[in-house]
């Protein structure tokens, strides 16, 4: 991470947790649900299947921005569809970046050419070695793996949500992860039970056993973005949630952590690690700060 960018983050953080503030750093924006897949486990694609328009997704930024927003996520659906009157995802992380966030990410599913440059990391979704993962997200493995080979640049950071699927195949992601090429690192997140979904949820002992091999393979130096020190309490779901310095806006509306705020008993059952990650952070957790400290730097 460049200095450019740590220091305000610091003094976010700091202050965050002296004078106990609730407001957000971390800003998501979907810019469509839209998707050219039906992965087993999402249930947010193709639901309007509707591209937001430019005016209301800058609307979107500068609103978050002026809130103090200054981490970026662009979501979907799939974002590398998301289109407006010849502008592109591209625009809008160039955008983003002149509007003064201080980092601009994007999460897709990686089928369409990764070509980003501009973003300080591009998530892309991979959920398990070539079976497992084609078990979930339909025949896709192998262009995947060929558009992070032919990525415009080292900014990739493989995205896997373990599930009932997959959940023995982390080490499959880690290996691609750690091959000379794109990939920065690799960042997951546990299966989280929204409705229709739950059948892939993973009990509190296959959590552990997960967490347990993530654990070990940071030990044995796999890149990996995520904290050590926050696996007991994503485990045993005891992080506090909502995460207040997360938010996320869609066509127009916004919500403080995730969309699935809305969703009954969900936030009991998160699997999303950022949630637990930056919640734990800003709660003033010691253990996590450090370690978050040393990630970062290492990996972003
Ligand atoms: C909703 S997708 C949107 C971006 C893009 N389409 C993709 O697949 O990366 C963002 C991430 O959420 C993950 N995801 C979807 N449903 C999930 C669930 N029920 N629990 C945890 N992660 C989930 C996906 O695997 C993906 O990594
Ligand atoms: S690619 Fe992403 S948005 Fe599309 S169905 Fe899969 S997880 Fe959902
Ligand atoms: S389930 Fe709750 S805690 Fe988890 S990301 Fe969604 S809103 Fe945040």
């Amino acid at each position: 991470m460049k200095l450019r960018s740590l220091v305000p983050l610091s003094y976010f953080g700091i202050t965050t947790i002296l004078f106990n503030r609730k407001d957000p750093l971390v800003g998501s924006i979907i810019l469509t649900d839209k998707c050219n897949l039906a992965c087993k486990h999402c249930a947010v694609s193709n639901i309007t299947s509707i591209l937001y328009p430019h005016p209301q997704i800058k609307a979107e930024m500068q609103k978050m921005y002026a809130e103090g927003v200054r981490i970026l996520f662009f979501y979907g659906g799939e974002p590398f569809l998301w289109r407006d009157h010849g502008l592109t995802l591209r625009d809008l992380v160039i955008e983003a970046k002149q509007l003064g966030f201080l980092l601009v990410n994007v999460v897709t599913n990686g089928t369409i050419r990764v070509d980003l440059p501009e973003a300080d990391l591009v998530m892309v979704s991979l959920d398990g070695g070539r079976e497992k993962h084609n078990e979930i997200r339909g025949d896709t493995y192998d262009t995947i793996i060929g558009n992070i080979q032919s990525a415009s640049a080292k900014n990739v950071c493989l995205y896997m949500a373990i599930n009932q699927i997959n959940k023995g195949e982390m080490e499959e992601v880690c290996e691609v992860a750690k091959q000379p090429g794109n990939v920065k690192a690799v960042s997951f997140n546990f299966h989280t039970p929204y409705p229709g979904t739950e059948r892939l949820k993973l009990s509190r002992e296959e959590k552990q056993d997960c967490a347990d091999r993530i654990a070990r393979l940071i030990d044995e130096g796999y890149p990996i973005l995520n904290l050590k020190s926050a696996l007991p309490y994503i485990v045993n779901n005891t992080f506090p949630t909502p995460c207040n310095q997360c938010v996320v806006m869609e066509n127009g509306q916004q919500w403080v952590c995730g969309r699935c705020i809305d969703i009954e008993g969900l936030c009991e059952e998160c699997g999303f690690f950022f949630a637990a990650e930056f919640a734990l952070l800003f709660s003033g957790n010691a253990r996590v700060m450090l370690d978050m400290f040393k990630t970062y730097m290492k990996y972003i």
